[in-house]
Formats: structure tokens, sequence, C-alpha cells
């Protein structure tokens, strides 16, 4: 039974999920070493790589977004080799640390917080120095930034031992994003953002590229064995105990994506509810922290120039029945966050601002 309290969340993670997929957890337990697991994970690989746009494999760990950032890192980066990454915000900065942490060689390129990386500034690096891996964020959730993956993804496939390496925890099913048409090694992602399911799993594509990297690795940790989980992958199984249930959600929620809206009329909602908030902000001249040009399709970042209390703020919108974001990191605040993201709807959003107009109003 659900609790009657129920606040809709805004949050750019966890994320609304549907009645149905909070639902679909609830089917009997399997084993799962059983036939209708491996079935489950057959469908699931079919409809992931469909929603990846990628021929290339799809790990589902037991875990959220940051182990795989640390499973990239350790499996992608070979001992005295270097590492690339761009950083421009509190998680691209997080996955830096992380390289760190594991004993890796890291450069970073840093650009100022709501800006974007540009491929020049990347070739630029990559004429100076050798990298095994680029890592860079699809879409930066503290500063609401898109950066342009394409366009870099193309410039460092040129230089042939370098892998590319694509956070898109709160881009995926969101933002536009072409896994093989771009040329990414790895994209990885965790299932409580625009894929609009509980927390607690996470997702990522392994090139041929990524899987012979692995296999040159000797210390790639146990957990997030990339060579391990994927020698799994091929019996449509998992190498320890997945969380079955919110597998099961998933494939419902695949199944809604790509029989529904699919995943470009996906993307094309999460442009137009980006463009209702960008005008509304700007009508009231609160101009977004990111870069015009490079505005994320799934949270919008927006300056507080009027300088209000965010705390009042989310209090005045948890009574219309809203949680809501006061922003992220060092700049907390000084700006708060739209999330415009997942399975939210326009006519939702509306509701939103409408209540941020109230709010507003009753600050005069
Ligand atoms: C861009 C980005 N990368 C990584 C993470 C970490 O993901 P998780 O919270 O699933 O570990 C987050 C979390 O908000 C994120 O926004």
């Amino acid at each position: 039974m659900r609790s009657e309290k129920h606040k809709v969340l805004v949050l750019p993670g966890p994320v609304e999920v549907r009645p149905e997929i909070l639902d679909a957890q609830g089917d009997w337990m399997i084993g799962h070493r059983s036939a209708a697991f491996a079935e489950l994970f057959a469908r699931m690989q079919v409809k992931l790589k469909q929603a990846f746009m990628t021929e290339n494999p799809v790990i589902v760990q037991g875990s959220s977004g940051t182990g795989l950032w640390e499973g990239a890192s350790r499996n992608c980066i070979r001992d005295g080799k270097k590492v690339l990454h761009l950083v421009g915000g509190a998680f691209s900065e997080r996955w830096a640390d992380i390289s760190r942490v594991n004993g890796k060689d890291v450069d970073v390129i840093a650009v100022d917080w709501g800006k974007a990386h540009t491929p020049e500034m990347v070739e630029e690096a990559l004429k100076k120095a050798t990298y095994d891996a680029v890592c860079m964020v699809h879409n930066e959730t503290s500063t609401g930034v898109t950066n342009p993956v394409k366009d870099i993804a193309a410039v460092v496939r040129k230089y042939d031992d370098t892998l590319v390496l694509v956070d898109t925890v709160s881009g995926f099913l969101g933002a536009e994003l072409r896994v093989d048409e771009w040329g990414i090694d790895l994209a990885l992602t965790s299932s409580q953002k625009a894929f609009a399911l509980p927390p607690g799993l996470a997702f990522a594509t392994l090139s041929e590229r990524v899987l012979a990297r692995a296999a040159q690795v000797t210390n790639r940790g146990y957990y997030f064995d990339f060579i391990e989980i994927h020698e799994s992958l091929k019996k449509n199984n998992t190498p320890s105990t997945p969380p079955v249930s919110l597998m099961f959600a998933a494939d419902r929620q695949l199944d809604d994506i790509l029989n529904g809206e699919g995943v470009e009329g996906r993307w094309a909602r999460h442009l137009a509810m980006r463009d209702v908030t960008t005008a509304w902000a700007a009508e009231r001249d609160m101009p977004l922290f990111s870069q015009a040009g490079y505005q994320s399709p799934t949270v919008s970042t927006i300056t507080n120039s009027r300088g209000f209390d965010v705390d009042a703020m989310a209090k005045f919108m948890s009574g219309k029945g809203f949680s809501i974001d006061k922003g992220y990191g060092k700049i907390k605040g000084k700006t708060f966050r739209i999330a415009h993201m997942g399975d939210l709807q326009p006519s939702t959003l509306e509701e939103v601002l409408g209540g941020l107009d109230e709010f507003l109003a009753s600050l005069n």
C-alpha cells in the first residue's frame, strides 16, 4: 500500500515514478539463475540497445551511477597512462576525483561552472599529451549544461588509443544521445533520472574497444570488473544477485517508452519543456545559469537574481504538493533548479511554474 502523503518530485533525481512502474516492482520474485530471469535479461538487452542507440552490450548493475563511474575509471585506464577529464560542475568534478582516488593519472580541462566544453579545447589537449580515455559529462546536472558530446567525441575518435567515456546520468532518455553514431565507447547512466525509475540500477554500454582495454588492465577491482560482467551478460545473467524487482520496473518502462512516444519523441518533449522553462525564467528577469546554446533539456538551473530565500521557496512549493530543488554545490541558493525530466508532462510543469509565480508574487 502506498502512503497517502505524496509530493510530486520536481527534482533532478530521484524523479517522479508513475504508479504503473511502482506496481511492476511488486511481481512475484524469480531466481536470478532461472530461465525466467534469462528471458527478462535478454528482452531488456534488446530494448536497452534501442534506447542507447547502440549495437554494443548494455550492462545492468545493482548500483547507482557512482559505481559505474568507478568501474569506467578502473577498467578503461591502464597503469602509467593518463586520463583527461572535462570538468565544469559538481558531477564532472566528482568523476575526476574518483579517477584520482583509484590511482589514475588525471589531467583536467576546467571551464567555469555554467559553461560548456568545446571540441577545440579537447583537440588542443590531445595534441599535447596521450590519453587512455577522455571522460565527459553529457548533461551536467548541477549547472544545467548539455555538452556537445557528438562534436567532442568526433575529435577524440581521431586518436586510436583514446576511449570516449560519457556520463549520461541525467541526459539518457531526455537529451539526444546516439551512442554508435557518435562513436561513444561507454555511456553510463542510472535509473532515477530521465529514465524515470526508482533509484538502484545503473547501466553502461561497452564497446569492443572498452573490453579490449579492460583485458589489459590488471587491477579492475571485483564488483565492477567489466570482463566478468560481460561474461555473465553473454549468458543473460549477472555475476552477483541483481535487484530483480527494479528490473521488472525497467522492463515495463522500456516497453512504455519504446511503444509510446519513442526515444526521439521523448527528447522532443524534454526540449519543449526546457523552452517553456527558459522563456518563463527570462520573462521574470531570472536568467539561466547555463551558457546560451547549451541549455539542458532535462534540468534548468536558474539564477536567483531576486535573492529570495530558497528554503522559503521550497517550503511554499511543498505546500502546493511539489518537492523542488534549491540549487546544488557551491551555487546552491544563488541558483535553483527546475527539473523537467522523466515522465513529467508539460501540464505538470505549467502547474510548477504557476506555483513559483505565486511564490514570487508573495515577495512583493
Ligand atoms: C551528471 C551526474 N553524474 C553522476 C551522478 C551520480 O549518480 P548517482 O547518484 O546515481 O550515483 C549524478 C547524480 O546526480 C549526476 O547528476
